[in-house]
């Protein structure tokens, strides 16, 4: 008993040294978007003309250092793509294939089955031309980070805030509060007018950001639409059928009282 309460003690002395950190993390505003994401709620579907400027963000600014290898250059056509389009965006990287008859590798250009080239030939080279930092794969980085598409957008446009006194940061680093140790490899990628968006869309840091976003939310989950669609149809079909197993339980059990 005595053991347990001072494990308690421990233990709570811990979580509140802890506290101070935490509640200065999460006193941050986040940066949202003054508009919610199309793609958020059980309604929610994408905007697939944002989805188009976001890939255009991909491939013109991230594309430099982050890979995206989950998806493929024929998974595009969901954006609105046409086949010869998706052929051409496909050719415009090179990927290694082989062995030929001579049991040489070879390069040709990547096809629309191929999926998105990486920039970096490993996490080597990737982190040689990045100061030691590692660009993550952006395919499921959505979902793997906590506040998910929020997280990501401001991360994105939190670098014109200054340090606060006492915050040193480390040369060749940036400082962004929404950066876990509020310190990242990563430069600043996007600035006004980082892009020229085919549609006349005016491209500010927060448009980019938030076109950008929903690309990666969509390559995350392609298939989000079609799950929503389907859990509503079964929770309708599960409503009705509950009302006629009720007819059916009345018809059964009318006699009986
Ligand atoms: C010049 C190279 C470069 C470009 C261009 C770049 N990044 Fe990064 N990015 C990095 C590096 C390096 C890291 C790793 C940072 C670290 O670990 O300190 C990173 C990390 C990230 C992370 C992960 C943060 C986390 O929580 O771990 C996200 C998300 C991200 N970048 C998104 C983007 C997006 C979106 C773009 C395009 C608008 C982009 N980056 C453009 C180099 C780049």
């Amino acid at each position: 008993m005595m053991f347990r309460n001072v494990l308690c003690l421990a233990f709570g002395l811990l979580a509140m040294s802890g506290t101070p950190a935490l509640a200065a993390h999460e006193a941050l505003p986040p940066h949202e978007p003054s508009v919610g994401w199309p793609q958020a709620g059980i309604f929610g579907t994408y905007d697939r003309t944002a989805l188009r400027r976001g890939f255009q963000v991909y491939k013109e600014v991230c594309s430099a250092c982050h890979s995206l290898k989950l998806l493929s250059y024929r998974d595009l056509a969901d954006l609105g793509f046409g086949a010869p389009e998706i052929k051409a965006i496909a050719a415009d990287s090179q990927v290694t294939d082989g062995p030929d008859d001579n049991g040489d590798m070879y390069q040709r250009p990547a096809y629309a089955a191929d999926h998105f080239v990486p920039p970096f030939a490993n996490d080597k080279a990737a982190r040689a031309a990045n100061g030691g930092g590692l660009p993550p794969d952006l395919s499921l980085i959505i979902k793997a980070r906590h506040g998910h598409e929020n997280y990501v957008y401001s991360l994105l446009t939190g670098f014109d805030l200054t340090p606060p006194e006492g915050e040193t940061v480390a040369n060749g680093m940036n400082y962004n509060p929404y950066f876990p140790g509020h310190q990242i490899a990563m430069p600043p990628p996007l600035h006004d007018d980082a892009v020229t968006y085919a549609d006349g869309t005016k491209a500010n840091v927060g448009q980019e950001a938030r076109d950008v976003v929903q690309f990666l939310s969509w390559a995350a989950e392609p298939k989000m639409e079609i799950r929503k669609r389907t859990g509503l149809k079964v929770l309708l079909f599960l409503f009705v059928f509950a009302g006629v197993m009720y007819g059916v339980k009345r018809q059964i059990w009318k006699d009986i009282h």
